[in-house]
């Protein structure tokens, strides 16, 4: 959380820290460190407030190797003070300009200072891979003697490569036998997940990560990168559920403002999604064709989609219009991927609801045996009066069932009446009501396009033609909903 807020242009409110510590506890970090505590008064109001959440993660505070510092994160009652000093030359040179021996001294006498009040230490030496190894080895074993818990080895300004920081963290490692051993990757030349996984490949054993790989400059390495790099291709064990990665990376996307590019490994929206017809094909028959097997979408609480393009074949078309209700002959189908082609050369993108219109034109509406809602009977009352009524008659499910219900209007009133069908606690919102006249005179035919939204977002629309505008509403908000609720079982 610390690193990641510093961010250029991220900045957490106290709730946004809230709510995101007790995010991270839910997906199982071991640490969150949550805040620099002498760098504002709302800073360490933050942290204190997560201290005392009660959380199973730790939760730790920054420092530098100064007293004032130490004491505000043991004021915020963290049960992790992590203290870093610089140690590279260049660093050293142009900001804390003291002597390597002044360094040493104050930093073991930081750890003392934090031991001696019953909280555990990490120390980590910045800017260790420009640090000369003889100086890192000899603050590490420093620190170490004083009774740090855990040390760091930060890649400050990204500049390890993944052989190098293997055997540096091998080199510590092993002049520190006993001592839990973390690394700090930043991603200046896209490596900090790389270097991150060679860490743990050369013997550390914590890692620290930023949700959607936020971070100073490029950032720090991804968390959800980092884990599911760990756990599906080295076989290493984690305490992350994966299953609340995504649902992770969205909060952090919604609370920063910071967008997942679509491309993002592991979270990001085409993470699984598959369009040329070769791949789409491979997929349907066994997923493991064209993705990595040992990481699903279900591991990672994503979806698998199949996205219609130019490049679609018809496996994906067939597939895509079945899971939506659709049950086209080999003519139509035929059509129908033409047409999504025809689209696609334009050099534009086919959304589900380009799908439903294409598949309406050609094969017509959803076939029945499929549909969750099949409307018998309805009837309006309105007039002077100050509300509508509207009863409905339909099978839901198989289930006969007459609903009625009120309205500012008869519209309104039915359209409550038939969300009703699928109970109170139906999460399915009206998001969109247009009418549009097809012809002229009182006797207008008139079209209605409904579009209605589930609570993950998912947006379809149906449309419906007729004289009666009631009716038509009716009907074309019947059908979006069928629409939705099959694209919902079908996982889409
Ligand atoms: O990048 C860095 O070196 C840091 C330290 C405070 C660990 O963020
Ligand atoms: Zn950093």
């Amino acid at each position: 959380m610390r690193d990641g807020e510093q961010t250029p242009g991220v900045s957490l409110t106290y709730e946004g820290k809230l709510t995101l510590a007790r995010q991270l506890d839910k997906l199982g970090v071991n640490v969150i460190e949550a805040g620099f505590p002498v760098s504002s008064k709302g800073e360490f109001e933050s942290v204190r407030r997560i201290a005392r959440e009660g959380l199973t993660s730790k939760i730790c505070g920054l420092s530098r190797i100064v007293r004032a510092d130490i004491d505000r994160c043991l004021e915020a009652e963290v049960s992790l003070v992590h203290i870093f000093v610089s140690t590279s030359d260049i660093q050293i040179a142009h900001t804390i300009k003291k002597s390597h021996d002044e360094i040493v001294t104050t930093a073991a006498d930081s750890v003392r200072y934090i031991k001696d009040h019953g909280v555990p230490c990490l120390f980590s030496a910045m800017d260790a891979t420009r640090t000369a190894p003889e100086f890192l080895r000899k603050i590490f074993g420093a620190v170490q003697e004083a009774g740090c818990d855990i040390i760091n080895i930060p890649d400050t300004v990204g500049v390890a490569v993944p052989s190098a920081f293997y055997s540096l963290v091998k080199e510590i490692c092993d002049s520190t036998k006993g001592m839990t051993v973390d690394v700090h990757c930043h991603n200046d030349f896209g490596l900090a997940v790389a270097n991150s996984l060679s860490a743990v490949e050369a013997g550390a054993r914590e890692v620290q990560v930023t949700v959607n790989g936020l971070g100073e400059r490029a950032g720090n390495a991804n968390l959800a990168e980092t884990v599911m790099g760990l756990q599906s291709l080295f076989g290493a064990q984690t305490t992350i559920k994966t299953e609340y990665l995504v649902e992770t990376a969205k909060l952090v996307e919604r609370l920063t403002e910071v967008k997942i590019p679509l491309t993002a490994p592991v979270v990001g929206e085409n993470a699984f999604s598959h369009e040329s017809g070769i791949h789409s094909h491979g997929v349907i028959e066994n997923s493991k064709t064209f993705e990595p097997g040992v990481m699903t979408p279900e591991m990672v609480g994503h979806r698998r989609r199949i996205v219609l393009g130019k490049h679609t074949g018809k496996h994906a078309v067939k597939q895509v219009l079945e899971a939506i209700g659709y049950e086209p002959n080999d003519e139509q189908l035929h059509e129908i991927l033409h047409r999504i082609k025809a689209i696609g050369d334009k050099g534009k993108q086919i959304s589900d609801i380009d799908v439903q219109a294409i598949a309406d034109a050609v094969v017509g509406e959803v076939a029945k045996g499929r549909q969750a809602i099949i409307l018998k009977e309805f009837a309006v009352m309105t007039g002077n009066m100050l509300t509508s009524t509207a009863t409905v008659k339909a099978n839901v499910r198989g289930e006969e069932k007459v609903l009625a219900n009120i309205g500012v209007g008869p519209v309104d009133a039915a359209v409550k009446a038939v969300r009703g069908l699928l109970g109170d606690d139906t999460s399915i919102k009206l998001r969109d009501f247009r009418i549009e006249a097809i012809s002229g005179g009182s006797d207008a035919l008139a079209e209605v396009i409904i579009g209605v939204e589930d609570d993950r977002g998912k947006r379809v629309s149906a449309r419906s033609a007729r004289e009666d505008i009631v009716m038509a509403s009716v009907e074309a908000l019947v059908s979006a909903i069928n629409r939705l609720i099959l694209l919902e079982e079908n996982g889409r």
